[in-house]
């Protein structure tokens, strides 16, 4: 997936609570910092917070409950058909906390941050605090930030690009997991700017960049776009 500098990339969003990555997305859009157009945004959850924060934006939202599907493949059968319906070329999840079934994305791409340095500290019932506190537990130094394609398994698609961040002494849940949100701000919208731009094409079969099959990037803190 290419787009010319001078077009928004139709992306959509699915969450299961807070919205807060949502929110950073669209503080970035408002700023100018990030080419996309945030065109439908999905919950399996109807009392997610986030989907409050699309409304606010006047994006299109729709809740996908599980009790109204007979099954996960016929709920995300439609939820890929709304999504497409809306125009998205790029599904960003943000905090959505099903597995997804993939086999009716078409070529739609789907990305995803996950609040660690994968491939550790992922995986089936690795989500919000339980990786920090598994990272604080398991006295690791650094911790950070992964962006990564989905596939069918929880956390363990193609990496595209990670950010580190120090994990100190005097670190608890809080203060962990407001070092790593911060850092996942900076990383996801870089990631959007690099496929907006066409240095990272994104695909159902992987991303890729110009030479070839892409290579995992850890970006530094604070460092510029490149
Ligand atoms: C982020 O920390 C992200 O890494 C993970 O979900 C979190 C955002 O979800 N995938 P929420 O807004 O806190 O529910």
């Amino acid at each position: 997936m290419t787009f010319e500098p001078a077009q928004e990339l139709p992306v959509a969003v699915l969450l299961s609570g807070t919205g807060r990555t949502l929110a950073n997305f669209l503080k970035e859009i408002e700023e100018k910092r990030l080419p996309v157009r945030i065109v439908a945004v999905g919950s399996d959850r109807e009392r997610a917070r986030g989907l409050q924060i699309a409304a606010e934006a006047k994006i299109p939202t729709r809740v996908f409950k599980k009790s109204d599907y007979t099954g996960r493949a016929q709920r995300d059968r439609e939820i890929f058909r709304w999504l497409q319906e809306r125009g998205a070329r790029l599904l960003c999840l943000a905090g959505y906390l099903s597995l997804l079934d993939l086999s009716s994305r078409a070529e739609l791409p789907v990305l995803n941050i996950h609040p660690a340095l994968l491939p550790r500290f992922g995986g089936a019932g690795f989500y919000g605090d339980r990786v920090h506190s598994a990272v604080l537990a398991a006295g690791e130094k650094e911790s950070g930030a992964t962006v990564h394609l989905v596939d069918e398994y929880f956390d363990s698609g193609q990496i595209v690009a990670r950010i580190k961040v120090p994990v100190l002494e005097s670190d608890d849940l809080v203060s962990l997991r407001a070092r790593v949100f911060e850092a996942e701000c900076n990383l996801y919208p870089r990631v959007l700017r690099w496929i907006a731009e066409g240095k990272l094409r994104v695909s159902a079969g992987g991303a890729f960049g110009e030479s070839g099959i892409w290579e995992p990037v850890t970006v530094e803190e604070g460092e510029g776009d490149s």
